[in-house]
């Protein structure tokens, strides 16, 4: 069974859409296998969205993502990574299809909701990454 990782993001949590942001997941048949609530630093967000370093947003990224906590959830379903990213649906909030998370939560190009790992390759660096244990000094 495949895993991903997907982060409930600040603007969701701000906004109470946590609750059914997770219960689409589970409603579509997705097993949540981790969850916890953590405020991300600055220093991993960076090391996170690091090829995103020389983007405009970037800076604006890293202060939304630090704002306030956000959840980090596993989860896990038969190609979890594919199907949770068709449900988030594409980056931009305004662009993002009706019927997708993005598509019917944001209208912004970065509180789009959730963020979604690209494949399981990065799912698995990730889960290694948010991992207490693992964390290096900033
Ligand atoms: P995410 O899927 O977490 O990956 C990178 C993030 O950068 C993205 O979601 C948005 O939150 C943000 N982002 C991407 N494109 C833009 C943009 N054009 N302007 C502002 N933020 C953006």
């Amino acid at each position: 069974m495949e895993r991903t990782l997907v982060i409930i993001k600040p603007d969701a949590i701000n906004r109470d859409l946590a609750g059914e942001v997770i219960q689409r997941f589970e409603k579509k048949g997705l097993k949540i296998a981790g969850m916890k609530m953590a405020h991300l630093e600055a220093c991993t967000l960076k090391e996170h969205y690091a090829h995103h370093k020389d983007k405009a947003f970037y800076e604006e990224l890293i202060n939304f993502m630090s704002s306030v906590p956000s959840i980090l959830l596993v989860l896990e379903g038969k190609a979890a990574c594919a199907v949770v990213r068709k449900m988030v649906g594409s980056t931009l909030g305004r662009e993002a299809e009706p019927g997708t998370i993005r598509g019917d939560y944001s209208v912004s190009n970065q509180c789009n909701v959730v963020h979604a790992s690209e494949n399981v390759e990065i799912a698995e660096h990730f889960f290694d990454f948010y991992t207490p244990e693992n964390k290096k000094a900033c």
